[in-house]
């Protein structure tokens, strides 16, 4: 059975969803659960846009030796020499360069002739070769370009040393019988693709990203790039968990597999989600809330007989936790650290000793204590150490006949303590304008969500909102069972990644496009 390779790339193109910045540190703990996960290449990011993403990918290169790391950059000297720079110390690193091969982008975005483009491609592809063997050529806006054009350009990045060839469809136009025709032509026609490997890269504008990407594997591509979630620019990139369990599950239709340990699925998911802010939507395919959930009696009736009536994909091959243990406030340290374990959860003892503290908590006020529980306290948690400003007080006075009043106290970076307060319209307007009283950052509040994380009026509440600020948008999450509470975290947790980012962007190479 021919395997299809997975080049990961939600920590480039997927970090391009608006709001979603992901520090260094976050970066590479995804990275590493990435290559838990079994991917074959993690395109880490790109570098010549920001020294973070240079540091992540230079560090991904250094610690991550099983995984190839692969580096994005533009059809440029600087772009490439700093991408190669990042990935020097891999054990195995590909720099992945790219150019538009459109008349919609050559006239009104490069300004360039058709000629000018295979020349830069040439050259370009050249220099990246001169630092690496493993070359990565992508022509951007494939499926809206002359495909005779397109294999013109490929034909001189293979020339020049290109072993693999990525065929974007960048802005999710394309459908599936027309993409895979482009893969087909591609396999026919260009010189030397015996020697190479084919890639998809689909968006999901059109909702037909998974489709497409399937589409291209079955037109002979073998490697395909997707993020987890299916985060990415707009409307995303084509979904890693849905590729890989189609092609699992409908293994006698493909005919092809991957080595992902789809185990690891439902955890990578969960980071990803976490650390990037971007709720996964209940219903979505494989990690949604509700993928495994069956609501009608008839349904319910068929799985309690046997599950294989409605079920195509047994819940526990992607790692979603079937915990029949639940933990209530009599439970000690020892039950939390073996249930945490079994989600996947390595914490330190000091990461531990914290997570038990708030666990008690929560345990005082909620009867039982699930996994969903769980995961909102580790990632909680997780959140508030990242943060240089902490919350360390928030109390609210409101009600049909008062005027909505927060009192809030926070720890700023050097540990001082400062309070504050002020009115507002309500409980949550009260407490942003306090936190603003103190910090002092304009922003917008430009998007406002409660969902609870599991049910039952005692639950967790888990606040997720979008603040924007000098023409970039940051999400911020918090839990609790208090929603007021939660808000104030999420404000919290939005502003610390504005600051951050600040203070990053002061030292930044100014992104010029973004692909
Ligand atoms: O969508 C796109 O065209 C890209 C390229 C950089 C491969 O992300
Ligand atoms: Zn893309």
């Amino acid at each position: 059975m021919d395997r299809v390779l997975v080049f990961d790339t939600t920590l480039r193109d997927g970090e391009q969803s608006p709001g979603c910045t992901l520090n260094v540190e976050e970066k590479l703990e995804i990275a590493h659960q990435l290559a838990r996960l079994g991917v074959d290449i993690i395109e880490g990011g790109f570098p010549i846009s920001s020294p973070g993403d240079f540091e992540a990918v230079r560090l991904m290169a250094e610690q991550i030796r099983d995984v190839q790391i692969c580096a994005l950059a533009r059809a440029l000297p600087a772009d490439i020499d700093r991408a190669a720079e990042a990935i020097r110390g891999a054990a195995n690193g590909r720099i992945h360069v790219f150019i538009s091969s459109s008349d919609i982008h050559l006239m009104h975005q490069m300004r360039k002739g058709r000629e000018e483009v295979v020349e830069q491609t040439r050259a370009m592809v050249r220099r990246a070769r001169n630092y690496c063997d493993n070359i990565e050529f992508s022509p951007m806006d494939a499926t809206r370009s002359d495909p005779d054009y397109v294999i013109e350009l490929l034909n001189v990045a293979v020339a020049e040393g290109a072993t693999t060839l990525n065929i974007p469809d960048t802005v999710g136009y394309a459908t599936p019988e027309e993409y895979a025709a482009l893969i087909r032509k591609i396999l026919n026609e260009v010189h030397g693709i015996e020697k190479c490997i084919v890639s998809t890269h689909t968006h999901n504008d059109l909702g037909l990203a998974v489709a497409n990407a399937l589409a291209g594997i079955q037109a002979g591509a073998r490697q395909v790039e997707c993020t987890i979630n299916g985060i990415g620019e707009r409307a995303g990139n084509a979904a890693l968990e849905e590729i890989v369990m189609a092609l699992r599950t409908r293994r006698d239709y493909y005919q092809v597999d991957t080595r992902i340990d789809t185990t690891q699925i439902y955890r990578t998911s969960r980071l990803v989600a976490d650390r990037t802010g971007m709720v996964v939507q209940a219903n979505k395919a494989i990690v949604g809330l509700n993928a495994f959930r069956h609501e009608s009696g008839i349904h319910q009736d068929g799985i309690l007989k046997d599950r294989s009536t409605y079920e195509i994909m047994d819940p526990a091959s992607i790692g979603w936790p079937s915990s029949q243990l639940v933990l209530g406030k009599h439970s000690g340290r020892h039950a939390l650290k073996q249930r945490l374990l079994e989600l996947g959860y390595e914490l330190s003892e000091e990461e531990l000793n914290r997570t038990f503290q708030r666990f008690k908590e929560l345990a005082d006020q909620k009867k039982e204590v699930s996994d969903r529980d769980l995961e909102a306290l580790v990632a909680e948690e997780h959140r508030v150490q990242q943060e240089t400003w902490k919350l360390d007080h928030v109390q609210v006075t409101c009600g049909d006949h008062s005027i909505p009043t927060a009192t809030v106290r926070l720890i700023d970076p050097q540990g001082r303590i400062i309070t504050d307060a002020d009115t507002g319209t309500g409980p949550v307007d009260a407490v942003y304008r306090a936190i603003n009283r103190i910090i002092g950052v304009p922003n917008v509040l430009s998007e406002f969500s409660v969902k609870s994380v599991t049910e039952g009026i005692d639950a967790i509440g888990e606040v997720t909102i979008r603040i924007d600020h000098d023409g970039s948008s940051y999400i911020g999450r918090g839990a609790s069972t208090d929603i007021i509470v939660a808000s104030a975290r999420a404000y919290m947790n939005a502003l610390n990644r504005l600051i951050s980012n600040r203070e990053v962007s002061t030292a930044r190479v100014v992104r010029t496009v973004t692909p």
